[in-house]
């Protein structure tokens, strides 16, 4: 085998590191003292290990007879690596490796960064922070920086006087020394590199909650500590769920859960310390969204479910990182469901998988495991085919299987594992063990080749009949050989549950009983169902008797058939107008996408907007505008949608007017106001936009931060537009400025506006934008749907290339191409119905 540049040598590895940590948030520096206790395998000259924008100082080894060497230290940026060498042979055995460093608290969200606030009194306070995963790390201190190098850690932090040190574990032990205080924290569990962290800034904690025996709170900017209940409420849950569905106690000491005001991502999984960006964490439970708080709670089990999945048993390499996303976000809806039932997070996931099955049926799709090279090969990896459609996989199996079998294998796997490193494969043997049934057969044919099928169902004598292939926008004779092993089942409306696995092109199933089959019974199949035309018809006859999920996936696949040219827009807007007697949200979603794909196509959507006025009027008039004090919860979430759709592409005059009238009087209920402040977006004017202004300026939550941020790029205007884009390189935070450009790129009208300004600053966009959201940034480019804009854009990322996210780029120029075909096949036939 070729050597891998990127793999440290294993001639040396490390057992333990004692880091001592003082940083100056005056001048934004830090000194290091890195001590490893390694074990020298061989008698070599050299040690190998990671660092990258650090200045090494000095290394010294001490070996067990207590002799010293100091190394000479060269620096390979590229590789991000130190070599030591010593000036003779090193005696195998246990050794002392001490490095002494200093680093710049840098400004890029990664490695040891700087976040900032301002506070009460008006001055901008400084945060140290850490964000490690993947291979960041190295830019703290010298270390290997690989997972499957597990080594327990001990951190003393430099605290200076007032401010607070977290890290993993509790602290131990305090030195005041000049200035401020040594902290020590208690040795960690035995764990990788990318799990470490600490934390040296103005923050304030709440009181512990006891979790049976375990001290949890929240850390955050002083003032905000009064929108920590709810984290702390699903914090506590997630603690007690998990360790009773893991079998296995809750593996560190304690668990802070960090709000950061500037953070790269969500959230990151430090084993005790879990660091999350504020919205993902802090909020008012009485003055909020329902989603909101979904969103907080997500993410806090999420992160937790990692502290077993991922923390306690790593991957032992990068290609495993989406079996741990994966599995996190499947334990998060899991652990959601339990604390929430009302909320029906699993029916919700399915608008999330269908946003991952999109991707997914491109041609630019990519397995869902692949081999993993470098750095960028890591980073590449945190896409939805990661987490919605590994997720969705890990839920078919488990529907497949039936949940306490899943359940079971998972305890296995983590019991046979704990403190060390797996494979993909170990976790499917597991399961396999503790079930029986070919697990690992089953789940090989969805990670291991990109793309999904669709089933196509016909009826014979005999039965069902179920043939495979696969499912694609753009159609490929390549794909004729391409099988999975599909765990199906199966049922009539009324009558026989079936199941089996279809491994070939085509089997029959028996299915007694009244009225038509369903395939994909429960909806949790991550394929498409293809249904002969009488069965279709006979299935729309019948949809009352089917589950949520099941009508959703009916849209979802029949809107997947129009983009793939299989079936006319016609198709999907018939069924649209079977949706009078629909409740469900998600279903809603799913068909007000299709519309709004339809919107944009056409050059004056006058007409359709009326269409959609008619459809949605009755139905939102049933829910009215105040909300009943016992209606289901989804009852709120569809009153926010469709108010929505009716003061947006449904253009409804009197629930635009209706909008303004309770945003003026602040009367709107929560989960009304995100749609409210929307439609003023939509119809808003330079007075509006200052007023948005203000309010982000003046919020009191972050949530009501990002509900007016993030609807910047809605107005109308394109000079509104270019000043919104200004904004995101000065004036809105690194972390937001992704999300700002996306939406700006698919602005109704002046999407390609957009588009020219990023061009321009292209350069000064890259470098302040977190490296990792790239791909995200240029989400908004797949509604540039003109031929002239499809040709521009791909040629300016042909020659603009983004090494951390081709596949992404790869895969948002396709869908711009299959939008842009979708527009040229049927401008012309929504503009004749409409
Ligand atoms: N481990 C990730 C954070 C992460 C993502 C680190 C990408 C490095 C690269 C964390 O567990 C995570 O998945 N966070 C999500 C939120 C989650 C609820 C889906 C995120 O940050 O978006
Ligand atoms: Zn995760």
């Amino acid at each position: 085998m070729a050597l891998d540049p990127y793999r440290l040598p294993t001639t040396v590895t490390p057992a333990h590191y004692e880091l001592a940590i003082a940083p100056d948030l005056k001048t934004c520096r830090f000194e290091g003292t890195t001590a490893i206790t390694v074990t020298v395998h061989q008698p070599v000259r050299e040690i190998v290990l990671n660092a990258v924008e650090l200045d090494l100082h000095s290394a010294v080894l001490t070996d067990a007879s207590g002799s010293h060497q100091e190394a000479t230290i060269t620096l390979d940026e590229d590789l991000e690596r130190a070599t030591l060498t010593f000036p003779a042979a090193l005696a195998t055995g246990e050794g002392h490796l001490t490095i002494t460093s200093t680093g710049t608290i840098n400004d890029r969200l990664r490695g040891f960064y700087r976040s900032t606030f301002i506070d009460g009194d008006g001055v901008e306070r400084v945060i140290a922070t850490t964000q490690f995963e993947s291979t960041d790390a190295r830019r703290a201190f010298p270390c290997w920086d690989e997972p499957e190098h597990k080594a327990t850690f001990r951190v003393s932090l430099l605290v200076p006087t007032g401010l607070l040190g977290l890290s993993n574990t509790s602290a131990v032990e305090e030195r005041p020394t000049e200035g401020g205080t040594w902290v020590e924290f208690d040795t960690t569990m035995k764990m990788s590199t990318y799990l470490v962290a600490f934390v040296v800034g103005p923050l304030v904690t709440t009181d512990p909650v006891d979790v049976d025996g375990v001290p949890l709170r929240v850390a955050c900017v002083p003032g905000r500590e009064r929108l920590s209940a709810f984290a702390l409420e699903i914090g506590a849950h997630a603690l007690r769920f998990l360790a009773d569905y893991f079998a296995i106690p809750y593996p560190s000491d304690k668990l802070d859960l960090v709000a950061l005001p500037d953070f790269a991502f969500g959230a990151m999984e430090n084993l005790g310390c879990v660091t999350f960006r504020e919205t993902a964490l802090l909020v008012d439970p009485d003055h909020a969204a329902r989603i909101e708080l979904e969103r907080v709670a997500d993410v806090v089990a999420h992160e937790i479910a990692h502290m077993w999945f991922g923390d306690l048993v790593t991957m032992k390499w990068w290609n495993g990182i989406w079996l741990n996303e994966a599995f996190a976000t499947f334990m998060e809806l899991t652990t959601v469901h339990a604390f929430r039932p009302e909320w029906e997070r699993w029916v919700s996931f399915s608008t999330e998988r269908a946003v991952a099955m999109v991707t997914d049926g491109l041609a630019s799709t990519r397995p869902i495991e692949y081999e993993v090279v470098s750095p960028d090969d890591a980073e590449g990896m945190f896409d939805v085919l990661t987490y919605q459609k590994g997720g969705a996989v890990l839920r078919m199996l488990e529907t497949y299987l039936g949940a306490a079998h899943f359940r079971d294998g998972i305890r296995l796997y983590l019991d046979r594992h704990r403190y060390g490193n797996t494979e993909t494969t170990d976790l499917w043997d597991a399961i396999e063990d503790a079930c029986g049934e070919p697990v690992r057969a089953i789940m090989d044919s969805w990670i291991f080749q990109g793309g999904h099928p669709v089933v196509s169902v016909s009826s014979s004598e005999r039965g069902v009949v179920l043939k495979q292939q696969r499912f694609r926008y753009t159609p490929d004779p390549a794909d004729a050989d391409q099988l999975w092993q599909i765990p199906a089942l199966l049922r009539r409306v009324s009558g026989q549950h079936g199941r089996v696995l279809l491994s070939g092109t085509s089997t029959t199933v028996g299915l007694s009983g009244e009225g038509p089959a369903v395939v994909n019974a429960g909806g949790w199949g991550v394929y498409r169902t293809r249904y002969a035309s009488a069965l279709f018809a006979d299935l729309l006859a019948h949809l009352d008797d089917l589950d949520a999920l099941e009508r959703f996936n009916l849209l979802s696949d029949t809107w997947a058939e129009v983009l793939a040219g299989q079936v006319g827009v016609d198709g999907f807007l018939d069924l649209v107008m079977l949706l009078g007697r629909e409740r469900d949200p998600s279903v809603w979603e799913v068909a007000l996408d299709g519309l709004g794909a339809c919107y944009r196509a056409l050059p004056d959507p006058s007409g359709l907007s009326e269409w959609v006025r008619e459809l949605i009027r009755p139905v939102f008039d049933s829910l009215g505008w105040v909300p009943a004090p016992d209606e289901p919860d989804s009852v709120a979430r569809l009153r926010g949608l469709l108010a929505q759709a009716l003061g947006t592409i449904a253009e409804d005059d009197k629930v635009q007017v209706q909008a303004r009238a309770l945003h003026a009087e602040g009367t709107a209920p929560p989960d009304l106001l995100a749609a409210v402040v929307t439609i003023i977006a939509w119809t808003g004017d330079t007075e509006d936009y200052d007023m948005f202004w203000s309010k982000i300026r003046g919020a009191t939550t972050p949530q009501d931060e990002v509900r007016y941020l993030f609807r910047l790029p809605t107005f109308p205007s394109a000079d509104l537009l270019l000043r919104t884009l200004d904004a995101s390189l000065d004036g809105i935070r690194a972390q937001n400025g992704a999300f700002i450009i996306a939406s700006s790129l698919g602005h109704r009208s002046a999407g390609p506006t957009a588009w020219g300004w990023l061009t321009q600053h292209w350069d000064d966009t890259l470098l302040r934008l977190p490296d990792n959201s790239r791909g995200r940034m240029l989400e908004g480019i797949v509604r540039l749907t003109s031929p002239e804009m499809v040709e521009t854009v791909t040629s300016f990322l042909e020659t603009h290339p983004l090494a951390n996210a081709r596949k992404q780029v790869a895969q948002l120029t396709e869908r711009q191409r299959v939008n842009a075909a979708f527009v040229a096949r049927h401008a012309g036939a929504l503009a004749a119905r409409f």
